[in-house]
């Protein structure tokens, strides 16, 4: 069986991808610090625990499984925490990036799949963006995955090493079998935040209501993350075909805003979501929605599970079910 390495395979979208790749016959090693993933979450192949930053350890797994593909998660997410701080994401994202391009030389591993972001266009006055906006990220997080981006586009001119970046938008929803999902801590994202609220946890605080949108709240594209962890099989098979195209939006191409969640949610749950108004937050574009055609026909991949009702119903089952389980695991242990 082939072998693929997976750095952040504890993390949410990383998991949901090592399921998909042991679907589709190949074995996914999860290299993770866990300094954001779960142990529990690393459920379809083996795990290493280590630094990115340690470039020795990464390329001894990766001689050690004969890896000749990676699909790199690992990294800091949060925007705000990268203007707070930006060294961790600098450190993190960049540093522990470029560690393990030097390991996959090193280690002679030859084809990246990079967890890039919508955070790279920055704030575009645009409907539908697509891969040819200009790249103005607005945070310190944008900016390391733009400098990573760009650096795959030099080594791949210099060498034999080929990458694609997938540029996701809002990943969202959880496993429909209830095997993983979201587990972020602190949690920043707005659909497990309002999941938490409904159960219990303290109201959604709506980040401004006075946007030139219609309802006045923010817009963003959610694409449920079993479609996210598709398009990472296909993006490396087109790889191997040496048929990749540099960077590709992951995206359902179709926005709804804060509070058309909030109306989804209450349609799934029965019951509404307990909100307060707060204050706009930084950094937050008025509309992110992708120009998802590029990868549906780069990849032939199409977003079969990214309804919203879909989303919120696997995130729904999965906060009321696996995520209160595995919380318990790591509190027991
Ligand atoms: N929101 C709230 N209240 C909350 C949390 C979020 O109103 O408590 C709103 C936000 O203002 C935004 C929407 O819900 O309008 C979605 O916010 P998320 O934090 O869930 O997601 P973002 O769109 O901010 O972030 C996502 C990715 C980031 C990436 C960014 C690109 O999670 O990694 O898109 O802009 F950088």
């Amino acid at each position: 069986m082939k072998n693929v390495l997976v750095t952040g395979g504890a993390g949410y979208i990383g998991s949901h991808t090592c399921k998909a790749l042991a679907a589709a016959g190949v074995q996914p090693v999860s290299f993770d610090d866990l300094s954001g993933g779960d142990e529990a979450l690393v459920r379809w192949g083996p795990l290493v625990v280590g630094d990115l930053r340690d470039t020795a350890r990464l390329a001894a797994t990766i001689k050690q499984h004969a890896v000749d593909a990676v699909i790199h998660f690992a990294g800091r997410i949060a925007v705000g925490e990268s203007v707070a701080a930006p060294w961790l994401h600098y450190g993190a994202n960049v540093a522990g990036s470029l560690s393990l391009l030097e390991a996959m030389r090193q280690g002679g591993a030859r084809h990246l799949v990079f967890s890039s972001s919508a955070a790279v266009y920055g704030l575009p006055d645009v409907p539908w963006v697509s891969e040819e906006m200009p790249l103005q990220p607005i945070s310190p997080y944008g900016r390391t995955k733009l400098m990573i981006e760009q650096a795959l586009r030099d080594y791949a001119a210099a060498s034999e090493q080929r990458a694609i970046a997938l540029r996701y938008f809002n990943a969202a929803g959880a496993d429909p079998d209830g095997e993983t999902g979201e587990l972020h801590e602190p949690e920043t994202h707005l659909i497990p935040l309002a999941l938490a609220a409904l159960d219990g946890g303290k109201p959604l605080t709506v980040f401004g209501d006075d946007y030139d949108t219609p309802d006045g709240t923010c817009i963003r594209d959610y694409v449920h993350v079993t479609d996210l962890a598709d398009a990472h099989v296909r993006a490396l098979a087109a790889l191997e075909s040496g048929d990749a195209p540099a960077a590709l939006n992951v995206g359902s191409g179709r926005g709804y805003s804060v509070r058309e969640v909030l109306t989804v949610i209450e349609q799934v749950v029965g019951r509404a979501v307990p909100i307060c108004m707060g204050q706009r937050r930084a950094g937050d574009p008025a509309r992110l929605v992708a120009d998802a055609r590029r990868i549906r026909q780069a990849l032939d991949w199409t977003p079969a599970h990214s309804t919203l009702p879909e989303i919120v119903a696997s995130a729904w089952a999965w906060h009321r079910g696996g995520a209160k389980a595995t919380r318990g695991q790591v509190e027991a242990a």
